[in-house]
């Protein structure tokens, strides 16, 4: 989480310009929001955490009223982490690579900033992501290997195999492509994390680890995760998801693998319990 870094935009030798943010604000969770506005001065080449930035190191709105410093959460500073993703210009995104001359290329343009709308917030910018997070859990998105001792090299693994899974790997639980999914609603209550769709990103997950060598030992697990309330039938197909991922992971094929996945496991056991 940050809150204030008094770092200004770098100003040396580049023109200046002033942009106008439009933040939309909230106290903590379930506190009203409202909206703020500020004045911010723009060189060449700010990011929207940089503007974030001089806001928080001059927290004083357009109309000249001070006020508190904007929260936002980040870590890595270069789309890696998905810390950082909110709504900017209507559009859900990492703000530490949101370039402001693409965004706003004019003096006196306006960037709107809100906090992502599937996931509670915890303080303005800054929205609770452990959802997703469960719902890795909820898929068991890892390679059992505790408690086991050496058993030597894993099976191998054919390049083709290898360059879709290293795609799918590329997932940084950003939520974008919750928060574009018609299908995925806001649900703070953890009761509610278990039948409320799942969405694309742990599916795509689902199929990372039921792809690996050793990961398929859990296949059957994450199927049946994947079978029940909340699952790969809640899907609309709508593939919003797929539009907005900034790593371009291809999650509408992942969806239709484990549906078919889930397909042959339905089948798998029918036949299994007669
Ligand atoms: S295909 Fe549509 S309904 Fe399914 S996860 Fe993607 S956006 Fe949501
Ligand atoms: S699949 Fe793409 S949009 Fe969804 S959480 Fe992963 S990186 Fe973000
Ligand atoms: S700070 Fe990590 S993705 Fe933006």
């Amino acid at each position: 989480m940050t809150t204030a870094t008094a770092t200004p935009p770098p100003t040396a030798g580049k023109a200046m310009r002033t942009v106008h943010f439009r933040i939309k604000r909230c106290d903590g969770p379930g506190k009203p929001s409202r909206w703020e506005s500020f004045n911010v001065p723009i060189p060449a080449n700010s990011n929207v955490i940089s503007c974030l930035q001089w806001i928080a190191a001059n927290p004083t709105t357009a109309d000249g009223k001070a006020t508190t410093p904007v929260v936002w959460e980040s870590s890595c500073l270069e789309e890696v982490c998905g810390a950082c993703t909110m709504v900017i210009n209507g559009k859900v995104r990492q703000s530490c690579s949101c370039l402001i001359d693409e965004y706003a290329p004019n003096d006196g343009d306006t960037v709107t900033l809100e906090p992502m709308s599937k996931f509670p917030v915890i303080r303005d910018l800054w929205v609770d992501r452990t959802r997703m997070f469960a719902a890795l859990k909820r898929v068991k998105a890892w390679v059992p290997i505790d408690g086991t001792y050496s058993l030597g090299a894993g099976p191998m693994e054919g390049p083709r195999a290898s360059e879709t899974r290293y795609k799918l790997s590329e997932c940084m639980t950003c939520g974008c492509c919750m928060e574009a999914c018609p299908q995925y609603h806001l649900q703070a209550d953890p009761a509610g994390w278990e039948t409320s769709f799942i969405g694309a990103a742990p599916i795509s997950q689902a199929r990372l680890f039921n792809d690996h060598g050793t990961g398929k030992q859990l296949k059957s697990e994450r199927l049946e995760a994947l079978m029940g309330p909340g699952g790969i039938n809640d899907c609309g197909n709508a593939q919003n998801c797929v539009q907005v991922c900034p790593k371009e992971i291809p999650l509408t094929e992942s969806i239709g693998a484990i549906g078919r996945a889930a397909t042959v496991e339905a089948f798998r056991r029918f036949f299994m319990a007669k």
